[in-house]
This record gives structure tokens, C-alpha cells and sequence, in this order.
């Protein structure tokens, strides 16, 4: 059994005639078919598992210089020449920044270059047809877009934990759109099948060397941007952002590193390099779901290790501090993977490159509304700005409003308060539970202080501390 085949046995079987085609009106003729025959259904074919031709773990295909120059000369119409200004983060990290704004492409991230050239590069026939792909929310988005604007037919078939932003933004781009699959390894085995079925091409959106290539078109502009490069910091999910960059890099500047981020909670790539090979990795929730490939790609792999100097695996606290930072100390806002470069700054991986010039990949900024709002509170949490304690005080009249007073004075903001009777036994007490806000660290430790000075019983939580 190849190892494709062995990791995706792993998943769940999934029968494709459960596939539940939502916009039925927007579809493809040949996904229309494949519909009609999927309810109609023959179980036994359904049950068989389809490969990408473009990624075959016997014969990893590795892209060259040339394959990043030719991508970018055929997207360059289509896609924006991002800014990579030098960054107001650089004095308080002690290294000349540069933010590469990839969250400024038209749907917010670095996903449209390779998708516009795997596009273009389709034969005319296969442009008729239309393309499906799998896909968390990025590289949908970015096929959906580029697809509608170049007149081919998008399918994308999105796992159900993917952003209901996301998944609006690509019916809004006219594709059709199947949620269906827990995870991205179901819903990529769903998408293989369908190309299978139908016809349409199945365009991996990390592993495709013409995905890879694309992407490698923002390593030739960090190089004209950005003089004497020391390190340039990738985010790496399957893969295929940091191939490109790398073969452009390591082409013009050899002498630059090439630096990987992953979150703890899918490190994948990291997996890979002690294995030797992709691997299957399960993934927890993080929040940088980007970042959430359960197993990197052949080709990316291959082509990304040759030219990587450091594979670094930051904690999620740090990755929520780095997206405070960019919202506080540079107005971006960035979804968690876009993030994680400066994460692994601020988490002291990087020290080596202190006084040097350094490039972060800001590559998203679709972060859902409501995860952004607990990023924010996690980030001040993790730098000790968000306290939570407990206390006990009198409770006589004004028992409640000394404290109040206490933590005004000292400029601490009460965020949220709760007091509780029932449970004490002395019936002249009451506990109050807060949770407040100060300046910083110092600001906090002067709170504890004084209340630890003005009460007999008071009890801080602990947080998850990234300082
Ligand atoms: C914002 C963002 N950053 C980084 C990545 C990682 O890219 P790759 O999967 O090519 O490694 C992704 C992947 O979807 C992404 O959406």
C-alpha cells in the first residue's frame, strides 16, 4: 500500500453519495452529472480512494527558479505587489523587521498567486471543464476568485469546521461550493473523487508545482524590496508557501536563511523532518488554521528541504500575543498563521537574529470576527494585561465599592464582576470574583501587591503566560 493510501485509510470512510451539492443552481454541467450519479449511486467504485497525479510519493516533483520567474510574469496582472515596509515591531524586538503584507491580496492572502497560475496554466480544454480542490478557506477562496474573474468553473469542497465567512466569500465568487468531510483529509478524498467523476481537475493547494511556484513569486519581490536579507520567516502548513520561497530566495540570495513556523498544535512539517517523509499528523484546533495540514506534501517536501536553515514550533499563546502586537503596533489585521512568524519572535526562537534584517510573512488576514475577539482577550491574558482573582471583603455597606475604589486608584479597569454569598460561611463576607485589565505586566504585579497587602484571602488565577 503506498503511504498516500495508508494515511487516508486512516480516515473515515466517505461514501461521495452523501455529498450534499448546496448550490445546485451555480454548478457545472459535469458536477451536475457527477450528482445525478452520485444519489443514483454504484457503492463499491465510490469506496475507491483517487490520487493526485501531481503528487506521487515515489516521484516528488521539485520546482526550479525558472518555474517561480515564468509564474510570475503570467500572474503579474492579476495579482497585487504587495508593500514589505520595515516595521514599527523592530525596536521593541531588537531586529530590523520587514512585514511582507500578503493580507492585502484582494481575498486576504498569499493563496491567489499560485491559484491564478495553476489557472492559467490549464490547457483550453481543461479550462471548459472547470477545477475542484479541497480546501479550509484560502486557497478556495483564491481559486473561487481568480476562476470567476479568468471565465473557468471552480468547485471546492470545504471541511465543515471551515469559517462560515469563508465559505460565503466563495459562493459570493460564484463557485460552487460542498461543505462536506470533518477534517481536510476527508474533504480533499471527496474532491479527488469528484475529479475523478467528472472531469474537472483537482488543483492541490499546497502541493501543485504550479501552486508552488506561485507562491515562490513573493520570494523575487522581497528580494527587490528588501536588500541583504539575513532571514526570511515562513508559515508552513502543507507546505507549498515555503517551497516557492525558498527556491526564489536561495536562488538570488543564497546566503539568506530560510526559516519555517508552525503551530504545536499541527507541526506537521517538524513531524516530517524526524521521519524523513511526509507523515500523518493529527491536528488539534488552533489559531492558526491555516495552518491545520494534517500531512505536508510530497513535492513541497522535497523541494523545501534542501533550502530550509531552521524549523521552528511556537506555542499558541505566543501566536495570540503576536496577533495583539500587529493590531496594537502596526493597525494589521492578520489571521492566527499570519501571525506566527512574529510569534516566533516574540517567543525568543529567533534571538540569533538580533540586530539583523529580518522578513515576516504576513500572509492572511481572514480571521473570523468572533475568534479574533478571543484572540485579542488571550493575548492580553498571555502577556499578564488580563488579570482574574478572587477576594474576600466585608460585606458591610461600601465593602464592594473599597475594592472598586482600590483598583480605580491604581488605574486597574474592571472588565467583569461577580459577588457570591450563598457559599461563605462568614456571613459578614462576601467573595468577589474579577476579571480586569491594567497596563502591562509591572502595572499588574502592583495590583497583586496591594491587594495582597489590603486582604487576608485573595486568589489569583493563573493564565497561560507568554512574557
Ligand atoms: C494565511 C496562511 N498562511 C500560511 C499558510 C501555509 O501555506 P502552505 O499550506 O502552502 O504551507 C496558509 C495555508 O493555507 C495560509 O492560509
Amino acid at each position: 500500500m503506498s503511504q498516500t493510501a495508508a494515511i487516508t485509510s486512516q480516515l473515515a470512510a466517505t461514501k461521495i453519495a452523501d455529498a450534499t451539492l448546496k448550490d445546485s443552481e451555480n454548478k457545472p454541467e459535469a458536477v451536475k452529472n457527477s450528482t445525478e450519479m452520485m444519489t443514483n449511486g454504484a457503492t463499491s467504485e465510490q469506496e475507491q480512494e483517487f490520487a493526485d497525479p501531481f503528487c506521487n510519493a515515489d516521484n516528488p516533483q521539485i520546482i526550479t527558479f525558472q518555474d517561480v520567474t515564468s509564474a510570475a510574469f503570467k500572474i503579474k496582472k492579476g495579482i497585487e505587489y504587495t508593500p514589505c515596509p520595515k516595521s514599527h515591531l523592530s525596536e521593541m524586538v531588537d531586529m530590523d523587521i520587514y512585514l511582507k503584507k500578503e493580507f492585502l491580496q484582494f481575498t486576504g492572502s498569499f493563496k491567489e498567486r499560485g491559484a491564478r497560475y495553476a489557472l492559467i496554466m490549464l490547457s483550453e480544454e481543461q479550462k471548459k471543464r472547470g477545477v475542484i480542490s479541497a480546501s479550509l478557506g484560502n486557497h478556495a477562496q483564491g481559486l473561487s476568485y481568480h476562476g470567476w474573474k479568468l471565465g473557468i468553473p471552480v468547485t471546492v469542497v470545504m471541511p465543515s469546521k471551515a469559517s462560515l465567512m469563508k465559505i460565503q466569500k466563495c459562493r459570493n465568487y460564484q463557485a460552487t461550493v460542498i461543505v462536506k468531510g470533518v477534517d481536510m483529509g476527508e474533504a480533499k478524498k471527496i474532491a479527488l473523487r469528484m475529479a475523478h467523476e467528472t472531469g474537472l481537475t483537482y488543483i492541490n493547494g499546497y502541493d501543485h508545482p504550479h501552486i508552488m511556484a506561485g507562491q515562490g513569486t513573493i520570494g523575487l519581490e522581497i528580494a527587490e524590496q528588501v536588500s541583504n536579507v539575513d532571514a526570511v520567516v515562513v508559515p508552513v502548513g502543507g507546505g507549498g508557501l515555503i517551497a516557492g520561497i525558498a527556491t526564489a530566495i536561495k536562488n538570488l540570495s543564497p546566503q539568506t536563511k530560510i526559516i519555517g513556523v508552525e503551530s504545536e498544535k499541527c507541526p506537521s512539517f517538524t513531524k516530517a523532518l524526524e521521519n524523513k517523509a511526509p507523515i500523518y499528523t493529527p491536528n488539534e484546533a488552533t489559531l492558526a488554521d491555516g495552518l491545520a495540514v494534517p500531512q505536508v506534501g510530497y513535492n513541497a517536501f522535497a523541494t523545501t528541504v534542501p533550502l530550509l536553515d531552521k524549523m521552528i514550533v511556537v506555542k499558541e499563546e505566543w501566536i495570540a500575543l503576536a496577533i495583539l502586537r500587529l493590531v496594537e503596533l502596526e493597525k494589521c489585521v492578520v489571521e492566527g498563521a499570519g501571525a506566527s512568524g512574529l510569534a516566533a519572535i516574540l517567543a525568543g526562537h529567533l534571538d540569533e537574529f538580533k540586530g539583523k534584517r529580518v522578513v515576516l510573512l504576513v500572509c492572511g488576514g481572514n480571521i473570523d470576527t468572533t475568534i479574533f475577539g478571543r484572540c485579542l482577550e488571550r493575548g492580553m491574558a498571555a502577556e499578564g494585561r488580563l488579570q482574574r482573582f478572587t477576594v474576600r471583603v466585608s460585606d458591610a455597606p461600601g465593602g464592594v465599592s473599597k475594592l472598586c475604589n482600590l483598583l480605580a486608584n491604581l488605574g486597574v479597569s474592571i472588565k467583569d464582576i461577580m459577588h457570591e454569598r450563598a457559599f461563605i460561611r462568614d456571613v459578614n463576607s462576601v467573595e468577589v470574583k474579577v476579571i480586569c485589565e491594567t497596563r502591562d505586566w509591572q502595572h499588574s504585579q502592583e495590583m497583586r501587591k496591594m491587594l495582597q497587602e489590603t486582604y487576608q484571602e485573595v486568589y489569583f488565577y493563573e493564565m497561560p503566560m507568554a512574557i
